[in-house]
């Protein structure tokens, strides 16, 4: 059948729906990379690589689908970048008009010109996703022309939860597995993955599941540290990682379940700790992530520090964008750049090999 497919509809069985036609990319189906540098239990499930550069592309192949299915014209999405720029692609390819709702001045360039390529409409408030995602949820209840596609709308997460299921095909289950946390939809996504696979029976457990925010946007890791059934929202959030700087998560309640019913916890770290990690997995392992997706290594190494997660757990990383999303963050990280006359290139280079510049 046309339904028949690859990555996110080779799951089809499992994505509740009826689709008139399906609108894919061919997302889904990323390589699970085995760390070769930082410890041979890690594992990075590396959601770069899906066509617009983060695994919200699984949420908007079913998302797209379904509005479309159901004759809608015109989308919707609040967002941090990523979303934006997925929706904006989805859209296109279903010719169907996208708007997309951003905090000024807080989405990192990739994403905002992502969006302005694939011809989505702008709309930029002054404040942060927060303010944006109100907009959107308010304007859902008063225009019902308008399809939205955050991750309030449940055939997102049904696309997303995809992920563990390509894990469990990979390496079975592991112990851990570590998901920056935002707006809270992916971690509980993925749990919903596999928990549907040990209700089938295909599995016998569910791994821990991890979360890891950011120390200025960490309103359910705060909640879940001090053992407290609700998070107190974060008026102000701040961090590098602009991709989850969230204050008011709309799916707490999912996520904190998913950690809850999985044995979990959650993280806090440092915007310094999230960019020491972004360059240690690219360093060391070479892969580019953004900041919001290393955040998950950075959360990993704090982990194991706190006796929280044992080395020799077989642990799995949520690597949630890449990091050609974010090139300013890239930048900024630290290494030699040297104005050379080319006759000398030489002799540069011998004495950066054997340590005598500097
Ligand atoms: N990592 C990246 C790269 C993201 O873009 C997001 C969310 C997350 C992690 C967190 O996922 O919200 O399901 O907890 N980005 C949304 C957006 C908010 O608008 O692109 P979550």
């Amino acid at each position: 059948s046309k339904l028949k497919g690859r990555g996110v509809w080779r799951y089809k069985d499992l994505i509740p729906g009826y689709y008139k036609s399906i609108i894919s990319i061919n997302e889904g189906n990323t390589p699970l990379i085995k760390s070769a540098n930082i410890n041979k239990q890690l594992y990075f499930k590396f959601e770069g690589l899906n066509p617009t550069g983060s695994f919200k592309d699984r949420g908007m192949t079913v998302a797209v689908s379904s509005a479309v299915s159901l004759n809608y014209k015109t989308v919707i999405a609040a967002s941090t970048g990523n979303t934006a720029a997925s929706a904006a692609a989805y859209a296109a390819r279903a010719g169907i008009k996208s708007f997309i709702v951003l905090p000024k001045g807080k989405v990192a360039l990739g994403k905002l010109a992502q969006s302005v390529l694939y011809g989505a409409i702008i709309l930029e408030v002054d404040g942060s996703f927060d303010v944006a995602m109100e907009a959107v949820m308010r304007l859902y209840r008063d225009l019902k022309i308008v399809y939205p596609l955050n991750s309030f709308n449940p055939w997102r997460l049904e696309g997303q939860k995809t992920i563990a299921f390509e894990i469990m095909e990979d390496i079975g289950v592991p112990e851990n597995v570590i998901v920056p946390v935002g707006n809270a939809g992916n971690i509980y996504a993925i749990w919903k993955g596999f928990n549907e696979l040990l209700k089938i029976g295909i599995i016998d457990k569910v791994p821990r599941m991890i979360g890891v925010q950011a120390e200025g946007a960490s309103p359910i890791a705060n909640a879940i540290i001090k053992g407290k059934n609700e998070p107190d929202f974060i008026e102000n959030p701040d961090t590098v990682a602009t991709a989850i700087r969230i204050g008011r998560p709309v799916n707490w309640q999912k996520a904190m379940k998913a950690i809850k019913e999985s044995k979990g916890t959650a993280i806090v770290v440092s915007d310094s700790e999230i960019l020491e990690a972004q360059k240690t997995l690219a360093r060391k392992e070479g892969i580019g992530a953004e900041p919001a997706s290393a955040a998950a290594l950075a959360g990993y190494f704090k982990a194991i520090n706190y006796g929280i997660i044992d080395k020799d757990e077989k642990t799995v990383l949520i690597l949630t964008g890449h990091s050609l999303k974010d090139p300013e963050s890239m930048a900024k990280a630290d290494t030699k750049r040297i104005l050379v006359n080319p006759l000398h290139i030489e002799k540069i280079i011998v004495g950066e090999i054997n340590g005598f510049n500097s």
